[in-house]
């Protein structure tokens, strides 16, 4: 029997290391057996119903995007969930080619990385609970305020109390700042329409409400590549805009949110 457990053990060693020996291999560089270059996609599959992970599984509107995008500007894909700083480190390592995450289109983030035209229309919002008297963003003055950090739900916040506000509370996900409202360890939560009108509908036995705070302005989500990559760029723009032509995009815009 102790043998048996033994003999079992170090194969699951040896089968483990194998998998992150091949995990680690699966960097920017790959090839398809044709010899045709695969670009690796980064995501924070942890975002519904832009990212989710369902069953071990990458799905989502801005995986079908990306997929659609590929299949029509002609290059091949392989996904890799990195979580959200990881994409931006595996993009300036060179592990990750292409970042899609719900990703906003910043000057901030200009600086360094690179971005497709715009694939999506989205804003931020305030989530309180239903008997809430906050009514704008300026009424969370003093109280505890989660969203992911390193997002620009943090920057709205920091943006109206200050960069060293210490009723903010960032989360490396989003799900956790949202756990934590629910559970009350956090007064709001401030991030993306998308995703917190999502959480709104999931969670039926409470009530919430979402708020738009006139300072919050339009944002454009866009596929992000490290600066200067223009070849992985013009690719995906070229598909892009094939998508947005053929009624693609559209289509896919109303699996996950009607054609409102
Ligand atoms: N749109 C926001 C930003 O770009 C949040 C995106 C977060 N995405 C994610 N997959 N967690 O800062």
């Amino acid at each position: 029997m102790k043998i048996g457990k033994k003999w079992y053990t170090s194969l699951a060693l040896i089968v483990g290391m194998g998998l992150m020996l091949s995990a680690c291999g699966s960097g920017g560089q790959q090839t398809a057996g044709s010899g045709e270059k695969v670009y690796v996609i980064g995501t924070d599959a942890a975002y519904p119903p832009f990212q989710m992970l369902e069953a071990d599984k990458i799905s989502g509107h801005d995986i079908d995007v990306m997929n659609a995008v590929a299949e029509a500007g002609g290059f091949k894909v392989e996904w890799k969930n990195t979580g959200w700083d990881p994409l931006f480190d595996g993009l300036d390592k060179g592990t990750v080619d292409i970042g899609i995450s719900s990703i906003t289109i910043t000057d901030k983030r200009k600086e360094k990385y690179d971005f497709s035209e715009p694939y999506f229309e989205a804003n931020q919002l305030i989530l309180v609970a239903e008997d809430s008297p906050v009514q704008t963003l300026a009424d969370l003055k003093g109280k505890k305020i989660g969203g992911q950090a390193a997002t620009t739900g943090e920057e709205v916040v920091k943006k109206a109390f200050g960069e060293t506000y210490e009723g903010w509370k960032g989360y490396d996900d989003m799900p956790s700042s949202v756990d934590d409202f629910f559970n009350g360890r956090v007064d709001a939560v401030v991030g993306d329409n998308g995703v917190l009108q999502y959480y709104v509908k999931k969670i039926e036995k409470k009530k919430f409400k979402l708020i738009k705070d006139d300072s919050f302005e339009k944002e454009f989500y866009g596929i992000m590549v490290k600066k200067g990559n223009t070849d992985a760029l013009t690719k995906i723009n070229d598909g892009l805009k094939k998508i947005k032509e053929n009624g693609k995009l559209q289509e896919i815009h109303d699996k996950y949110f009607g054609n409102k």
